[in-house]
């Protein structure tokens, strides 16, 4: 069964990411990850699959990147039910720490409000930042990314991280 990856991004960062993700999961299961622009394709692409990556950075503090902020309302018309989804976002602590990753919540909240599970939760106690719409209780509801601040821990982090997406998803 294969994974959908939907990813949108504004200047490169999460693109960049989200490939390094479907590169990792595809070395270790090959061809499994499916990757889509969601400004190319409509919301409805989404029931496709069974298992999804979901991709989104934050911008102009505590907003969705515009192509997920375009298709936000349409996803009040999909049912994500028995669909797990695994959020990652992409943003900048120093610069926004009040607002840090928070696409992570406001988009896998609606995924969740929609019928999804989310899955693959990593400890945001590394990070530096004072409020997230994308943590709960010491966890990101996924994977935060920092490329403006710490680039170079981006490849350990996935790594990591797709270890925990290998358990979750049951890929093993
Ligand atoms: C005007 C502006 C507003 C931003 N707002 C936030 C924010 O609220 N929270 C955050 O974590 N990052 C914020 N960022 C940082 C971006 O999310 C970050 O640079 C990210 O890497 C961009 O990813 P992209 O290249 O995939 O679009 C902002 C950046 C800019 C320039």
């Amino acid at each position: 069964m294969k994974i959908g990856l939907f990813y949108g991004s504004e200047t490169g960062n999460t693109e960049m990411n989200v490939k390094r993700v479907q590169d990792g999961l595809n070395a270790k299961f090959p061809d499994l990850v499916e990757l889509h622009d969601i400004r190319k394709v409509p919301a409805s692409k989404l029931t496709e699959y069974k298992k999804l990556i979901v991709g989104c950075p934050t911008w102009n503090v505590g907003e969705l990147q515009s192509d997920w902020a375009d298709k936000y309302e349409d996803l009040d018309e999909v049912n994500l039910a028995g669909i797990q989804v695994a959020m990652l976002g992409v943003g900048d602590q120093s610069g926004y720490p009040n607002n840090f990753c928070d696409a992570i919540g406001l988009l896998g909240l609606k995924f969740e409000e929609r019928g999804a599970e989310l899955v693959a939760f990593t400890d945001a106690s590394p990070y530096d930042f004072d409020e997230s719409m994308g943590a709960d209780d010491g966890m990101f509801l996924g994977l935060a990314l920092d490329e403006d601040n710490e680039p170079d821990k981006s490849e350990d982090r996935i790594a990591e991280w797709i270890e925990i997406l290998t358990e979750d998803f049951a890929l093993g």
